[in-house]
């Protein structure tokens, strides 16, 4: 078996696949072991789960035939996952996963306090997603690998399984948001032909986009 070339962990060699609903928790596992802007969020938050109800539960509930994970034989090391219509999902996320999370994780009374509040804050106001100058870009897509999975090449696989079944899904281009402190993660983008989208007051965020084309 391949050790990991910097950690020198046994890695089995993984397989992509469609998703499935056993493998939720383990999708779970990935998003909260990877969403502190690329590294370990254990611990970050009161309920281990709130990473996983924002950013990974609403795709695999609303959108799982665009969801593919990294199987190593035994359990999902990594994932990719998204929507072909961003505008849509919105709409759906409200309307079909937030009444199944909302009693776990309330809005805030007020201004959000602290990192539970905050993301709470995120998991109620699924506009957020519809910016204007992303209107061309109507995929989008998150990304996460297990740390002995990374720079192996499964990320690049991955990305391009997804570009292909948002495009059979009919959305020519894709954007995403990622946190800008997260430099590894954009030197891969970079890599991967996507281009920073202008847009106004991101925040910690920046915005990337490309063509769903293979070779786009
Ligand atoms: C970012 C991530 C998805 C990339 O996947 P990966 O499997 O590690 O990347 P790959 O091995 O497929 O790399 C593809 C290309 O990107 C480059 N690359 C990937 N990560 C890089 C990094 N941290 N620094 C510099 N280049 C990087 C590779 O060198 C490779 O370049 P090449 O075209 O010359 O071969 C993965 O590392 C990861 O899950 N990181 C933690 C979670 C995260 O940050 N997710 C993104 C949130 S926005």
């Amino acid at each position: 078996m391949p050790l990991h070339p910097r950690t020198g962990a046994i890695r089995r060699s993984p397989i992509i696949r469609g998703y499935l609903p056993t493998d939720r928790r383990d999708v779970y596992e990935v998003c909260l072991r990877t969403a502190a802007a690329g590294g370990d969020a254990t611990g970050i938050y009161r309920d281990p789960d709130l990473m996983g109800d924002n950013f990974a539960g609403p795709y695999l509930h609303l959108e799982p035939e665009l969801a593919f994970v990294l199987d190593d034989g035994g359990r999902v090391v990594g994932y990719v996952l998204g929507t072909s219509d961003t505008a849509a999902f919105a709409v759906a996320f409200r309307r079909a996963w937030l009444p199944r999370v909302a009693d776990r994780h309330p809005a805030p009374a007020g201004t959000p306090s602290g990192p539970d509040e905050e993301m709470a804050a995120l998991l109620h106001r699924p506009e957020r997603m519809i910016v204007p100058e992303l209107r061309d870009y109507p995929a989008h897509l998150h990304i996460d690998l297990l740390p002995d999975y990374q720079r192996a090449g499964y990320g690049r696989a991955l990305l391009l399984t997804f570009l292909g079944a948002a495009r059979r899904a009919g959305a020519e281009r894709v954007h995403l948001g990622m946190l800008t402190e997260n430099t590894g993660a954009r030197a891969f983008y970079d890599r991967l032909g996507f281009h920073q989208i202008d847009v106004p007051d991101p925040g910690p965020l920046s915005y990337l986009g490309r063509s769903t084309e293979a070779d786009g």
